[in-house]
């Protein structure tokens, strides 16, 4: 085991897209790339790598500064900064959507990238794994991770690995409230699932073993709608995940992906969809800028260099989950600009719904004063009649 603690970070942001919200220009994962191996040649990183899920960039980092180091995230946010700029020369879309601040301020969370991080002592093999999506939400990340961890339907680890048979202690935050509560499975299952099964309000963000504290797993929860005040994008989250010995085996990592569960997020922010999961070539949301897509990134950590990427759903099995995403997104897209597909009213971001209240709000009128200004009936003269044989009108 390495003497000293190895910091995983991945951190993420879509600063421009190629073409509208689907990819990235090969020039910005470039620059990106330039900006870590500066960084590893002056010993601030050991390895990085940069990689994209749809229109965002992913930074893959590791080093000794632990998690929140203002160095890392200053790196990161200086990597994204000159993307920015060549998106802009390359007039990408939406160039720079996610850094929402002017200037670097200690740490990058609240700054619009999303970030997860963990810090641990490699093992003698250190599997992990990055799982990275775009068009949606991070509360994506709800339900694989709690079948992962305290699923055994999904992980028989948990019933066949004695060192698993303590569970897991699940972090959770009320994105809304900045609130967090721990809650430990399998003893507070459900509670928990009571709390992230509302996965637009609480959100799973790390996994430690109950039995030692270990670091299982870490994901991203920043909110962008929640940081700008409006919709600028969705929020595409990253999730890191240890495997095997004592942590779930790589396939009950993936297990949980093997259905494509509805997430919020797709085109413009706004819909439910299924999210889809493909080979990192495949992660270019084409139809309604969807459905939402994940990709999933494995890793042999060797003294702290990434030694990978494995693209681990470039695998035929995957097909079946694609071809029920590809069903599901058929079924949601039939309901056009009606709910369950589009977001409740609270969760419709890139909308005008403000603007067009604004604009009818004289227009609506309260069910009782609407009674009182409906045309009153005229009485009516009982047994007199009109000429044309109906009741005479007073
Ligand atoms: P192998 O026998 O191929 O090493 O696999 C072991 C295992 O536990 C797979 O989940
Ligand atoms: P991104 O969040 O991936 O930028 O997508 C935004 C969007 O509006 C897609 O329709
Ligand atoms: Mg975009
Ligand atoms: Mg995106």
């Amino acid at each position: 085991m390495a003497e000293q603690k190895l910091t995983l970070s991945v951190i993420k942001a879509d600063v421009g897209g190629f073409v509208g919200h689907s990819w990235v220009h090969p020039d910005l994962i470039k620059e990106a790339q330039r900006k870590m191996d500066e960084a590893k040649k002056k010993r601030l990183l050991i390895d990085a790598q940069v990689l994209n899920c749809g229109d965002d960039i992913e930074l893959i980092m590791t080093h000794n500064k632990g998690i929140d180091n203002s160095d890392i995230h200053e790196l990161a946010w200086n990597s994204f900064v000159a993307s920015t700029e060549v998106a802009k020369k390359l007039k990408m879309y939406g160039a720079g959507q996610d850094l929402l601040a002017d200037a670097f301020s200690g740490n990058i969370k609240g700054m619009g990238p999303g970030v997860a991080e963990m810090e641990f002592f490699e093992r003698r093999s250190e599997p992990v794994i990055v799982f990275m999506a775009d068009k949606c939400s991070p509360g994506a990340w709800n339900l694989p991770v709690f079948r992962m961890f305290a699923d055994p339907f999904c992980s028989p680890g948990l019933v066949i690995d004695i060192g698993m048979h303590q569970g897991f202690d699940f972090e959770v935050v009320d994105v809304y409230e900045s609130k967090i509560i721990t809650l430990h499975c399998p003893d507070e299952m459900y509670e928990l699932l009571m709390f992230i099964g509302a996965h637009e309000k609480y959100m799973i963000t790390k996994v430690t073993r109950h039995t030692d504290g270990e670091i299982a797993c870490a994901a991203s929860t920043q909110k962008l709608s929640l940081i700008a005040g409006k919709y600028v994008g969705k929020d595409d989250p990253v999730l890191v995940v240890r495997a095997q010995s004592g942590f779930p085996a790589v396939g009950e990592i993936l297990e949980p992906f093997s259905f494509p569960h509805t997430v919020a997020g797709w085109t413009r922010g706004s819909h439910h969809g299924p999210l889809m999961p493909v080979a990192f070539k495949n992660a270019t949301p084409s139809r309604l800028d969807g459905p939402p897509r994940v990709i999933c990134a494995g890793y042999q950590l060797a003294n702290g260099k990434l030694i990978g990427p494995r693209d681990m759903f470039d695998d035929p099995i995957f097909d079946y989950t694609r071809k029920q995403a590809c069903e599901a997104a058929e079924y949601f897209r039939r309901h056009g600009p009606f709910e369950p597909h589009r977001l409740p009213l609270e969760e419709m971001e890139y909308t005008t719904m403000p603007q067009i209240m604004e604009k009818l709000k004289s227009r609506f009128i309260a069910m009782k004063d609407k009674k009182e200004t409906a045309k009153k009936p005229k009485k009516v003269a009982v047994n007199s009649h009109s000429k044309s044989g109906e009741m005479e009108i007073d």
